[in-house]
């Protein structure tokens, strides 16, 4: 599932000629990142440029803006996404409500039934997932937020479908004929022509039940009911899934088992959604950052593609955040740009199918916001995250940095990258130290609460790895509580003789130690003191960076440790 994303896909573009009033260096900037994000967000540019059909210089401006906006960078030949441009896809989940406000009540559902419970919201002729709580259970296929899959594949693409017009059905006829296998999708599925030929009696079952079944469509053996859950408006706004596999249950007997439960699963989540206060607002100071990079970059800034992604952000909470749609006033107070600019960047957006026009002069994002790189990133793990920021790490102290976590009462190394410098120890990913002789380990313990550090340091047996170790549990617990204040560990020479090493915690949005980075040296090459002065800010600051990532990352989406 990690490089599903192949070459050869196509990447759906609108037919229709842009309105006289589009921006067009924004469409042509949308398409370099659309394209870079359908190739799984790493591509040589010289592949880009031929994917998108556009100028060499005209997609290195691009690039370079992107760049300057954090969105991307180049490595070497290659033009690869960063973390930070899962903000536009947060923008649009934001906007949504629907995981902030339905994402809870559908995991206390998946905790109770003991089954996975997903919400996914229309996409054209895809069903697109924007939340999942899914159970550890041996199933292959797990959709992730961001996820888009044919809408004949799914429970929920039936329900959508009972909605559809008669230009819907033409439209989705077409694409059966010209992507039989569904390949233009980006998650490659099993054909299943079945899925295919009842599909629209399945749809016209929808519209009658209420509800729609998965009958082992997506794959052999899974199962699931879906139902739709409406707006204030009697809109469906996503609906939800209760996913199961036929060793449990049939697809009949899932359907009796919790159709009751999830009926009025959904009208506590209709009744949440109907008094959900709207997201509460965030200043821009984008507008002001932008002058900047224009200054900076000069003709190589694509200034109307910037406004055009961050009018995107601004639909966020700085939007007001209302899944009832935003108005263009709100939208140019929260972007801090001119209202004929957000204007013109919305016909833009409006017209490539990322932004929908409503009644009474608002305006929403899309869930195909998602394909420019969210989905694309959205199985990124946090040793992945971390790496490019460790190599960064080592080019300031020329000595090796390295990612671990806990594992039980041990730190597990999850990235590491090696200074030239040899050192005596051969640590690899997935080595394993006891945490409580390790500058990483006790970082770690530091951030576990009260109680759990006690535990471990009751648990271990502190043996003396050399002389230094310490093997007193007070002294232990002490050293555990200054570095929960310091914020930094020292280790010196207490796993192996001659080394010494520093670390400090990486947090997550909310404030949990999920990992420690750290630099370790010879002791010859540094003082303890040098190793503070020198070492400590460019370690911090790598830490910031992760932690920056992350944040943007996991605002939607678990993200795995290892
Ligand atoms: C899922 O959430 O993984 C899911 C939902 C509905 C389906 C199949 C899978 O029909």
């Amino acid at each position: 599932m990690t490089d599903h994303l192949t070459d050869h896909m196509t990447v759906p573009t609108t037919s229709l000629a842009p309105p006289d009033e589009a921006v067009g260096p924004l469409i042509r900037g949308l398409s370099v990142l659309r394209h870079l994000a359908a190739a799984g967000g790493r591509r040589s540019v010289s592949d880009l440029v031929r994917d998108v059909g556009l100028a060499r210089s005209t997609v290195d401006r691009v690039l370079s803006t992107l760049a300057a906006l954090g969105y991307a960078r180049l490595d070497g030949q290659e033009a690869v996404l960063t973390p930070r441009v899962m903000e536009l896809g947060n923008a649009y989940l934001a906007a949504s409500r629907l995981p902030d406000v339905l994402g809870p009540p559908a995991d206390r559902l998946a905790d109770e039934l003991d089954e996975s419970v997903s919400l996914a919201v229309p996409d054209h002729d895809g069903v697109r997932f924007v939340h999942q709580a899914p159970r550890r259970r041996t199933m292959s296929v797990t959709f992730r937020a961001g996820d888009l899959i044919p809408a004949e594949r799914a429970a929920p693409g039936a329900l959508f479908a009972a909605d559809w017009s008669h230009d819907d059905w033409l439209r989705w006829r077409d694409r059966r004929a010209s992507d039989p296998g569904g390949p233009s999708f980006p998650i490659p599925l099993p054909r299943n022509d079945k899925a295919v030929a009842s599909f629209e009696e399945r749809a016209a079952e929808a519209r009658r039940d209420g509800w729609a079944l998965d009958d082992q469509m997506i794959e052999p053996g899974l199962v699931a009911v879906a139902m739709p859950v409406h707006d204030g408006a009697r809109r469906p706004a996503c609906a939800v899934s209760v996913v199961s596999h036929t060793t449990r249950h049939s697809a009949r007997s899932l359907r009796e088992s919790v159709v009751a439960r999830l009926r009025s699963a959904v009208a506590d989540m209709e009744r949440t959604l109907a008094s959900a206060e709207p997201a509460h607002r965030r200043p821009a100071a984008e507008a002001v950052r932008m002058r900047a990079l224009k200054h900076e970059l000069g003709p190589d800034f694509v200034e109307s593609l910037a406004r055009g992604l961050h009018v995107l952000t601004a639909f966020g909470p700085a939007g007001g955040g209302s899944a009832g749609g935003s108005a263009l006033t709100a939208l140019a107070q929260a972007s801090g740009l001119a209202r004929a600019t957000v204007r013109r960047s919305l016909i833009t957006l409006e017209h490539l199918g990322y932004v929908e026009a409503l009644e009474g002069r608002l305006f929403r994002l899309t869930p195909r916001v998602l394909d420019f790189g969210f989905a694309a990133l959205s199985r990124l793990t946090l040793p992945q995250i971390a790496r490019r920021h460790l190599v960064w790490l080592t080019t300031q102290v020329h000595d090796s940095a390295s990612m671990a976590v806990l594992a039980g009462d041990d730190i597990q190394y999850v990235a590491r990258v090696a200074a030239s410098r040899i050192m005596s120890m051969d640590i690899t990913v997935g080595t394993r130290f006891p945490a409580y002789a390790t500058s990483m380990g006790r970082v770690l313990l530091s951030g576990l609460p009260p109680a759990g550090r006690a535990a471990v340091v009751r648990r271990s047996r502190l043996s003396p790895l050399t002389s230094r170790t310490v093997t007193s549990p007070e002294r232990l617990a002490a050293l555990l509580d200054q570095a929960a204040q310091d914020g930094h560990v020292l280790v010196d020479q207490e796993l192996e003789d001659g080394l010494r090493a520093i670390a400090v915690p990486v947090r997550d949005l909310a404030g949990n130690v999920v990992a420690a980075i750290n630099v370790s040296m010879h002791a010859d090459r540094r003082t303890e003191e040098e190793a503070r002065a020198q070492v400590l800010p460019p370690l911090r600051t790598a830490a910031a960076r992760i932690e920056a990532d992350l944040h943007v990352a996991g605002r939607y989406l678990p993200i795995s440790a290892g």
